[in-house]
Parts: C-alpha cells; structure tokens; sequence
C-alpha cells in the first residue's frame, strides 16, 4: 500500500511531462512545476493530444482523458509543491541546479514529504546531500517515453531509509510501473549499457559508414527493439545527450561514453531532435511520443 496521495513534479520538459503523465492517469493528484510557463503549457499541451490518442485508440476508457487532466495542476510557485507527499524532480541534469531546487522544496513541504530524483547519471547520495533529508530521498529513475515506459529504476543513496524506499517502490508500483531496485552507479542499469551503444550509433553515422535510416532499421529488425537508436537519441535530444556522456564519462572515463563530435556539432545547428523538428531524422510535429 502507497500513503502517497499528492504527486508533485518539479520540470516540465521531456521526462517531467511524461511523469506527470503517468501520476495523473493513475489516480494521483499531480501538481507540476516549472519555473517557465511555456514548458508547462506545451507538457500539458502534449499530454492531452497523447491521452486524447489514447483514448481514440481504446488504450484508455472514454472520459479517461479528462479525468487525467482534471488532476494536473500546472504551477510556476514552487509554494504549491508544499501539500505534495512526493516530489520527483526532473529538471536540469546540474547538480547545483538540483541541490537549489531541493533547498527550496526543503522549506515549503512538509517533513514527511519524499524527494525523489530522476537523475540519469548524477549520484543520488550525491543529490540527496545538498536536500536538507538525505534519509527521505530516493532515485526513481523513468525511461524515456516515461508515459509509455513501465520501467522505473529505483536506487538508494547511501543514507536512505527503508522505510522510504519501500514507500517510493510502492507508489511506482501503485502507478502501473515495474520497478526494480539498483544500486546508485552512474548510469544505474539501463544507461550503463545505453550511453555507449548509442555513441557507437552515433559515430557510425559520423564515420559515414550507414545512414541513420539504415542503422534504426537494422537495430530494430535484428535486436526486436522499438526503436532505434538514433530515433531514441531524437527523442532523448543532442543536449541531454551531451549532458548525460559528460557525466558518464566524467565518472567513468570509459571511452564509448564520451560525446561524440558530431552531437556538439548538431547542438550549434540546432537539431536536438523532436523538439525542434530535426535531429537525425525529421519531423513534422512535436507532439509527446505516441500521440
Ligand atoms: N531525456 C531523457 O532521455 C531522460 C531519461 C531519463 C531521465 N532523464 C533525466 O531527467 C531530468 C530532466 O531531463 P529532460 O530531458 O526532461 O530535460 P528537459 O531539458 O527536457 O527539461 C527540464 C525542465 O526543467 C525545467 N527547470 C530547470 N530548472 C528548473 C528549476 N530550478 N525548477 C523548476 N524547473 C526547472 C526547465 O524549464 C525544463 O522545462 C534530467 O535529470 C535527466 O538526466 C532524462
């Protein structure tokens, strides 16, 4: 059984969105937060087109759409986070980003509240140091698309309590996610393997030695994966890519892992993907995955 009622979302972009999503659909008031009203316009704006599509497609119950969107709350007052039993944040992939947000978070909620982070490759203890509860703080690590990922990767830091990470692993549960439990490494499971694979999509492209049509279609017709590589990386976007190699790296040193030329090169053009139309693929829309 969860005691989490109130799901607070702090970041509203890529992963907060789809979060959010996941909360809200299952029943959880959901409050989101982001410092900017565009962010938290347009994950709104996707969201309903996405269960809008769900429901078209009898993936949802008629009335399901509207009834998720009735629990979202869109804020730009970090104040409204205060009646939220859990906070999971996804903003910037900063350390010093995180610790401010959480300082605040630490003023305006409660004491029973969770903080949770959906860090990809910062240390949970790390972040969990700078939150003023580092017992009541847990990684709940959602896969991108987060709303139609069941995957959530649950981590301890170091000073976690049982009593939260059980709490934490049961409120994943009560969404319709399958958690499983990992220690706080850089990359937990998923992006340990994930990271360098896709640098090494990335520099074959750059070697010129297949197009990214070629390399997506060869992937997912010889692995059974959904996507490919460089539609995921689209997804994922070149700047949250570069983010996530230069934490890894920095952490790991492994070679795979360093960010390969050819995304600093797409961030100066301005291609990270989905969101602006053109990545290594191109795009007619924004919308959320799946709408
Ligand atoms: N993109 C992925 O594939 C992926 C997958 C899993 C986890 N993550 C992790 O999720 C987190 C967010 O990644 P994303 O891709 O959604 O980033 P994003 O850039 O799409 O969104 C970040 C959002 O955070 C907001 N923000 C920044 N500082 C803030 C603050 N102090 N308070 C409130 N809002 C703030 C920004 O306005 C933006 O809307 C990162 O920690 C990342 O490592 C990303």
């Amino acid at each position: 059984m969860t005691s989490i009622q109130t799901v607070g979302v702090a970041g509203a972009g890529t992963m907060g969105a789809g979060i959010a999503t996941v909360a809200a659909r299952a029943g959880f008031k959901t409050i989101v937060f982001d410092t900017r009203q565009d962010a938290l316009d347009r994950a709104r704006g996707q969201t309903e087109a996405f269960l809008t599509k769900s429901e078209q497609k009898g993936k949802l119950p008629p009335g399901a759409a509207a009834a998720t969107l009735d629990r979202w709350k869109s804020t730009t007052e970090l104040s409204s986070l205060a009646q939220c039993d859990i906070v999971i944040e996804a903003v910037f992939e900063d350390l010093a980003v995180k610790h401010r947000l959480f300082q605040e978070l630490g003023r305006v909620c409660p004491d029973t509240t969770i903080f949770a982070s959906n860090t990809s490759t910062i240390s949970i203890t790390e972040i969990a140091g700078g939150s003023g509860r580092p017992d009541r703080f847990v990684g709940m690590h959602f896969c991108l698309p987060a709303q139609l990922m069941k995957l959530t990767e649950m981590s301890p830091g170091l000073e976690t309590s049982t009593e939260t990470f059980q709490r934490a692993w049961a409120f994943a549960e009560s969404m319709g996610q399958k958690p499983v439990a990992t220690q706080d490494t850089p990359g937990f499971i998923l992006n340990y393997f994930l990271i360098p694979f896709n640098n090494d999509a990335i520099r074959l492209v750059e070697q010129g030695v297949a197009e990214p049509g070629d390399i997506d279609v060869a992937i997912k017709t010889a692995l059974g994966y959904p996507m490919g590589p460089l539609e995921l990386l689209d997804l994922v976007g070149m700047d949250t890519q570069k983010l996530l190699c230069e934490a890894m790296y920095g952490l790991t040193h492994e070679s795979r892992a360093a960010c390969p030329p050819l995304v600093r090169r797409m961030i100066a053009a301005n291609r990270l993907g989905k969101k602006t139309g053109k990545g290594f693929h191109i795009y007619g829309d924004t919308k959320m995955f799946g709408a």
